[in-house]
């Protein structure tokens, strides 16, 4: 694990997206052993999950455009939604993880999607609590709450606040995963 760390610590650089990637890496491993999932595969996707976020915004759908990255309007619309998708490209042909879980929960950590994993969840969860805007996400305090009930009702909480609160751009996968959720939330 130190030398996977490390090869993260080299591409980004020291600075807060390596602080952030370490920290949720830590927050996914131990929500990892809270809830049943597998704890290593758990840090290993936090600790990649934002590697794409060394691409700056501009460049974000060129990059996509290169990679075979297949975009929708809504990341068109906000290319600050793409680097999910970059960095599970990045961590496949860059870093060589091949796990399919892995990717699956790095590619939508943002977002969330339809059918999400356990391990998805628990990745988009690591991702809001150890949240990079600063130690007072506004949404932090009633996630947490959410979360001793469950880490559903925890996503399916942040969502409806980032929603209430003027997202920008409503990607249809927050939308999927919205519904599901509100099916599993009793
Ligand atoms: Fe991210
Ligand atoms: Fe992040």
């Amino acid at each position: 694990m130190d030398e996977l760390i490390e090869k993260v610590h080299r591409f980004l650089g020291e600075g807060p997206l390596y602080e952030h990637s370490l920290a949720v890496a830590n927050t996914a491993q131990e929500l990892a052993k809270k809830y049943g999932e597998n704890p290593s595969k758990a840090f290993v996707a936090g600790l990649f999950h934002d590697v794409g976020g060394i691409i700056p915004v501009e460049k974000r759908i060129k990059v996509a455009e290169i990679s075979g990255i297949n975009l929708l309007p809504e990341e068109l619309e906000a290319p600050m939604l793409i680097h999910q998708k970059i960095s599970q490209f990045l961590t496949r042909w860059k870093f060589g993880i091949f796990n399919d879980e892995i990717l699956s929960a790095i590619g939508c950590h943002t977002t969330l999607k339809a059918q999400f994993s356990k391990l998805d969840l628990i990745v988009f969860l690591a991702d809001k609590i150890s949240w990079d805007g600063g130690d007072n996400a506004p949404f932090k305090a009633g996630l947490l709450e959410h979360l001793q009930v469950s880490p559903e009702s925890a996503a399916l909480y942040y969502i409806d606040f980032i929603l209430d609160h003027g997202v920008q751009v409503v990607h249809p996968w927050l939308k999927n995963a919205k519904s599901e959720l509100e099916k599993q939330v009793k």
